[in-house]
């Protein structure tokens, strides 16, 4: 056997000291205040061309490492070859999609969890991991006021709930214990059919595309997207019948998912008829029921939107996302079930180098059970300290205060005779159009980002009996604030002759 080449090795070695960890982040601490106070004044985005930042890349990786000099550098380095070609999204001034906030216990949770870097994928990996984890979810279980099932700690619960690193994830994970729960009562795998309305997320059908129920976005064979009413929610008759009409063929409706808070005008589907027409179903024939409140979920910390969950008791899964709007940072999707077996049956595989003394004694729950990684970091880490530095009262404060700008910009809205809301605001989330032809919209929203001190972004929805252009102004920046709201009025005033000439 020959010894391995030791050449090449640099001098410092690949391990660090406690003092070079102190130095590289003072200096990494320099640009990270430099940037956090250069945020509000800064373009949200300097919509750089295709390849501009791969032009400042160096072609290729370095023969020698740069060893502690390159933190001399990495600072400028950021500043000159990285942030020109990124969207900020934690900027005060961002409104696009929905943003992901983030907090400082959210930053240095992340930081906590890169130093510590365990493997929590099963118990006995670390722990703590699992068992902080286990903590923080039943935390947020009694945060959001979910029912008891979802919960570990509650007397005769089978359920419990875990971190995710997206929604997206969350209902794969969903899709493949309701299609092995299907299965184990004698259906065939290629009877099933999922049920979603026509204004669910992407990642429902994409988790179809994932599971094999559909061979791309368009393929409706196993896949129905069920009309929604006025207001963009599921249309219960149309559901049950497609359930009906299915069984009928002789298919087996497995689940079903529904949005509380879509994206597009953060619109509700009525969980709780839909939840209470399933749970009437023979449990043979019933439906995994899913709940996506990725987006709206965190606004049930404040007892006047606890509604936001209504019917989640009838609920086999559920998922928010705390990176969304619980200044938690990307990424932090929980996931919930009712009933941790029907999950971990799906997901669990055991080779012999995985096998131990701990989890063949049944006493403890291993994570990698749970999804699709075998490996998970320590989110909950930065989800544990987010939630102790601002309490219930914090969090809640947090999610009224986006409200309350919300509701500035959408009385904005109403007093500009060129604007018009399309629904009601809802929480955070501000939709409207421009008067007249459906292309203004479009080009108001264009023009105003191209301007680059605010950032809205877009959507196409029915209205009445048109698809149109609609705007939207999510509020959810963990800096926005009175100033921000005030300058995306500014922008859009500024904008609106030229739009509307
Ligand atoms: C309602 C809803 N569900 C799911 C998702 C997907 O989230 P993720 O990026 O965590 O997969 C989004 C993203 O915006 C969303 O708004």
């Amino acid at each position: 056997m020959t010894m391995p080449k030791t050449e090449g090795a640099s001098g410092f070695g690949s391990g660090y000291t406690p003092e070079q960890f102190s130095r590289a982040l003072g200096q990494l601490e320099a640009w990270a205040r430099g940037y956090i106070q250069s945020l509000p004044e800064r373009a949200v985005d300097q919509h750089p061309a295709p390849g501009e930042t791969l032009a400042r890349l160096d072609a290729h990786p370095p023969q020698i490492g740069e060893g502690m000099a390159l933190w001399d550098r990495a600072g400028d380095e950021l500043r000159s070859t990285i942030e020109p070609g990124l969207v900020h999204w934690q900027s005060p001034n961002f409104f696009a999609y929905f943003p992901c906030s983030s907090s400082l216990p959210g930053v240095m949770g992340e930081l906590a969890s890169a130093v510590l870097n365990v493997n929590g994928m099963l118990w006995s990996t670390s722990p703590s991991a699992t068992e902080l984890e286990m903590r923080v979810l039943d935390w947020c279980a009694e945060l959001f006021g979910l029912p008891e099932q979802f919960r570990f700690d509650a007397p005769g619960s089978k359920g419990g709930g875990c971190i995710q690193g997206t929604a997206s994830e969350g209902v794969l994970a969903a899709l493949c214990a309701a299609r092995k729960r299907m299965v184990d009562t004698g259906r065939d795998r290629s009877s099933m059919c999922i049920y979603t309305s026509d204004q669910a997320h992407s990642s429902i059908v994409k988790a179809a595309m994932v599971a094999g129920l559909a061979d791309g976005p368009d393929d409706r064979s196993r896949v129905r997207l069920i009309p929604t009413d006025s207001m963009l929610r599921m249309d219960v008759t149309a559901l049950l019948d497609a359930i009906k009409q299915d069984q009928f063929s002789g298919l087996t409706p497995c689940m079903v998912s529904t949005t509380q808070g879509t994206t597009s005008t953060g619109a509700f589907d009525p969980l709780g008829r839909i939840g209470e027409h399933l749970s009437g179903m023979p449990e043979s024939k019933r439906p995994w029921l899913h709940v996506d409140a990725a987006w709206a979920g965190v606004a049930a910390v404040c007892e006047e939107h606890r509604r936001v969950l209504d019917g989640v008791q009838h609920a086999d899964s559920l998922c928010i996302n705390p990176h969304k709007w619980m200044m938690t940072n990307f990424d932090c999707d929980l996931f919930w079930v009712r009933d941790r077996v029907a999950l971990t049956s799906a997901m669990s595989i055991t080779p012999a180098y995985l096998r131990n003394e701990q989890s063949d004694s049944g006493q403890v729950l291993d994570y990698r059970d749970w999804h699709v990684p075998l490996g998970r970091s320590m989110r909950a880490l930065k989800l544990w300290w987010v939630i102790r530095y601002f309490g219930r009262d914090g969090l809640a404060a947090h999610i009224r205060q986006h409200e309350r700008l919300a509701w500035r910009f959408e009385q904005y809205v109403e007093n500009e005779p060129r604007l018009r809301l399309v629904f009601e605001r809802t929480l955070g989330l501000v939709c409207f159009v421009v008067q007249g032809d459906d292309d203004r919209t479009r080009r108001l929203i264009e023009t105003v980002n191209r301007r680059g001190r605010v950032m809205v972004s877009h959507t196409r929805v029915p209205i009445g009996s048109e698809t149109r252009w609609v705007a939207r102004v999510a509020v959810g920046s963990s800096f926005a604030s009175e100033q921000s709201i005030g300058r995306l009025i500014e922008e859009i005033d500024a904008v609106l002759p030229e739009v509307v000439e």
